[in-house]
């Protein structure tokens, strides 16, 4: 019981009806039931379709002190009151469980550091997504300098425009994925990108980047925003009396 919702029973869906691709039917969509999916299928469908996804550029240390850079898109923000950070790591592909040195890294340390990705950094980030062996320093090979962190022991990315730093709060082993909570401890935001006004970003000139379908696919942020300003229950009936002619006749 979470939150007073009942756990649905073990097992509970095991019974729903199949889906139907029944092309007599006329339906223009494709409908498939994950228990006849593989595991690349499955991967190359919920990547495109769960984006663009940010990029968290990860900083970590081995026990001996040796740096690792890598680049997750399983990524994004869970809580703010502790600011929490999810990030999913797989093993990589192939019999046994070998994790990346990153999820191997935090679980040893208990520390990382985010390092926000723009377009100015994504051609470094995506070198040291090679799957370079542990003994190398992907940070040397794209030519990356590191400034200290404030609080955690791993550096972070001086040419990145932000780095989150972060305290592992738990790392949950669930199939072939680790899924890491951190708890972020310290912001660094370059000044450029800082209104101090909230402070809020100025997201616009940050041209942070997204992943997409995982083809090499990336969106670009710069002049690419529109505002839809968010709505409150008042503002939504006044907008709705002055176009009556909407289906439903609301209110
Ligand atoms: C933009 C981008 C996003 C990625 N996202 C993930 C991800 O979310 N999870 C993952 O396991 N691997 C992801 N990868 C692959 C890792 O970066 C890659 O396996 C890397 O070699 C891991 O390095 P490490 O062993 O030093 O941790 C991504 C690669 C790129 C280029």
């Amino acid at each position: 019981m979470v939150y007073g919702i009942p756990r649905r029973p073990v097992g509970a869906l095991e019974n729903a009806s199949p889906v139907s691709a029944d092309p007599a039917k006329g339906r223009r969509i494709m409908d498939l039931n994950l228990a006849n999916a593989n595991t690349k299928q499955i991967y190359n469908l919920l990547i495109g379709l769960v984006a663009p996804r940010p990029i968290a550029w990860i900083t970590s240390m081995n026990l001996a002190g040796q740096l690792n850079a890598a680049p997750f898109s399983a990524y994004n923000y869970m809580g703010m009151d502790p600011p929490i950070v999810a990030v999913g790591i797989g093993n990589r592909p192939g019999p046994g469980a070998i994790g990346k040195d990153t999820a191997q890294n935090i679980r040893n340390t208990g520390e990382f550091v985010i390092n926000v990705v723009n377009e100015a950094v994504a051609e470094a980030m995506n070198i040291c997504a090679v799957d370079f062996p542990p003994e190398i320093n992907e940070l040397e090979i794209a030519h990356l300098e590191t400034e200290p962190s404030l609080l955690v022991k791993v550096p972070r990315i001086a040419a990145a425009p932000a780095s989150l730093e972060c305290r592992e709060i738990t790392t949950m082993e669930i199939g072939r994925s680790r899924i890491i909570l951190g708890q972020v401890v310290a912001i660094h935001v370059k000044d450029e990108f800082v209104d101090q006004a909230g402070p809020y970003i100025r997201a616009e000139g940050l041209h942070a980047v997204g992943r997409m379908n995982g083809l090499g696919s990336y969106v670009k942020t710069k002049d690419a925003f529109f505002h839809i300003p968010r709505m409150t229950y008042e503002d939504w009936k006044q907008k709705i009396g002055k176009q009556q002619q909407l289906p439903g006749g609301w209110p």
